[in-house]
């Protein structure tokens, strides 16, 4: 996927089926690695970040077979604790789950940088500390690190308070608490869908995890897990996306197969801004209004707005015709996520950064050349497209293919002139 082509102007209408999101197939795919045995996956969406990942786990000996009605099987008992290959591992954010599973099974984990959107810095002290806490020690060697269990010892349930809700940490730490000795409690977890549906999947698979309340998981762990059978939750940031391209171009919306209560700030929002929204067990309709309203969001982490929708939401606040008002954007989580602006600004969108707050006016938009940044940035740029008047670009698209299945398929479905190159 190198370039998108759109031609704007067309109002959506019509249903669309979400996919199974991106970051709950990750963790789950390399939290097999710990059951040493089989794993069969329904709804794995066949995006760029999930082939990579099947790839990275074939080159550590996993066996893959795609079975006819699309579930996969991974055999994960062939599993060897090597170094993974760089090129792979560095092209995605979720190659960093190799460290709490690989850590589980082996007593050793190797990582050669971990990719994904650049966003400036992505640490993961938090990840670290927590290995630390339950036992496992760290060396580097240029810039790849090596985690390892002193000789003779396992890893140790403990108490660890992440500093922040993160998701990543709080996932690489459930697979590793879920194999130590004893009770880990995890203070100030993250509690997106995706890390919920990583602890369904583990549950699954055998271990013992309670939810606490407020943002705290208990994990007793358990010497083995075993192989199990699992779906993957529907994409709520793909399901999110649609919605706002219905928003985008006054049109009429239907997802299927989402789960609505994962979008509840979203749907607020959306309602706020004066979008008609009916909402079933498993499809939520949306009805655009002629025009909309601009709001004010602050995203954050789960039960908060995603940040993972921010650029796409910006983009609607910039479409002359349709919005009106003052839009405002705080990024709570990604400070540097406002790369997608500077292209939006060369459709004619006004915008306005100060630190971690964006503001946005209404503008008539065109079509023409631009790149995506990265994933979300890609599919901000997607909707502006869609509403610009004329013909629009969109180069560098692998970017948005990492985290959309199907894209021109469930596009022109709905009716976009779209057309997606390479
Ligand atoms: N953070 C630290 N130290 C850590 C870990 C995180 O300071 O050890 C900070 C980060 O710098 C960031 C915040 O905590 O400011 C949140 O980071 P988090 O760990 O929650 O993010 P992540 O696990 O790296 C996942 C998604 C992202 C999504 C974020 C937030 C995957 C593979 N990636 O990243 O998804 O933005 O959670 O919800 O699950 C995307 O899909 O477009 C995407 C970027």
């Amino acid at each position: 996927m190198n370039k998108i082509m759109v031609v704007g102007g067309k109002r959506l209408f019509g249903e669309v089926k979400i996919g199974g999101s991106k970051n709950a197939a990750l963790p789950v795919l390399f939290a097999g690695i710990l059951t040493g045995e089989s794993c069969v996956f329904e709804n794995l969406p066949r995006i760029g970040d999930v082939l990579l990942a099947l790839e990275i786990l074939r080159d550590l000996g996993a066996r893959i077979r795609f079975l006819h009605g699309g579930d996969v099987v991974v055999d994960y008992s062939t599993v060897r604790p090597v170094l993974p290959p760089r090129q792979l591992t560095e092209a995605i954010r979720g190659s960093v789950y190799l460290l709490g599973s690989m850590l589980g099974r082996f007593g050793k984990a190797m990582l050669a940088g971990a990719g994904g959107c650049d966003f400036g810095s992505r640490p993961i002290d938090q990840h670290l500390r927590g290995f630390g806490l339950l036992g496992a020690r760290e060396e580097r060697e240029a810039d790849v690190l090596h985690l390892f269990l002193p000789q003779g010892e396992c890893l140790r349930g403990t108490r660890i308070a992440l500093a922040m809700p993160s998701v990543g940490a709080s996932a690489n730490l459930l697979m590793a608490a879920s194999v130590a000795v004893g009770m880990t409690v995890i203070e100030n977890a993250a509690m997106e869908p995706h890390v919920l549906s990583l602890v369904a999947f583990l549950r699954e698979a055998g271990a013992r995890i309670d939810m606490g309340r407020g943002r705290r998981i208990s994990v007793l762990g358990k010497e083995r897990l075993h192989g199990c059978r699992f779906r993957v939750i529907p994409d709520m940031i793909e399901a999110g996306t649609y919605l706002f391209a219905g928003m985008a171009t006054g049109g009429e919306v239907r997802l299927l197969e989402v789960d609505p209560s994962h979008l509840g700030a979203v749907l607020e929002v959306l309602r706020e801004m004066g979008a008609e929204i009916r909402v079933g067990n498993e499809d939520i309709l949306l009805k655009a209004p002629e025009r909309y309203r601009n709001v004010s969001v602050r995203t954050g982490p789960y039960p908060a707005f995603p940040t993972d929708l921010h650029p796409q939401l910006a983009a609607l606040f910039c479409i002359g015709g349709r919005a009106k008002g003052r839009g405002e954007i705080r990024e709570t989580v990604w400070q540097q996520r406002f790369r997608y602006t500077e292209e939006l600004v060369r459709m004619g969108a006004r915008v306005g950064i100060e630190e971690d707050r964006a503001t946005f006016l209404p503008a008539m938009l065109s079509g023409t050349a631009v790149r995506s940044p990265d994933l979300r940035g890609g599919a901000a740029l997607l909707l502006a497209a869609l509403a610009a008047s004329g013909r629009s670009e969109i180069t560098n698209a692998a970017t948005v293919g990492r985290g959309y299945e199907h894209l021109e398929q469930k596009l022109r479905g709905l009716g976009a002139e779209v057309r997606i190159f390479g």
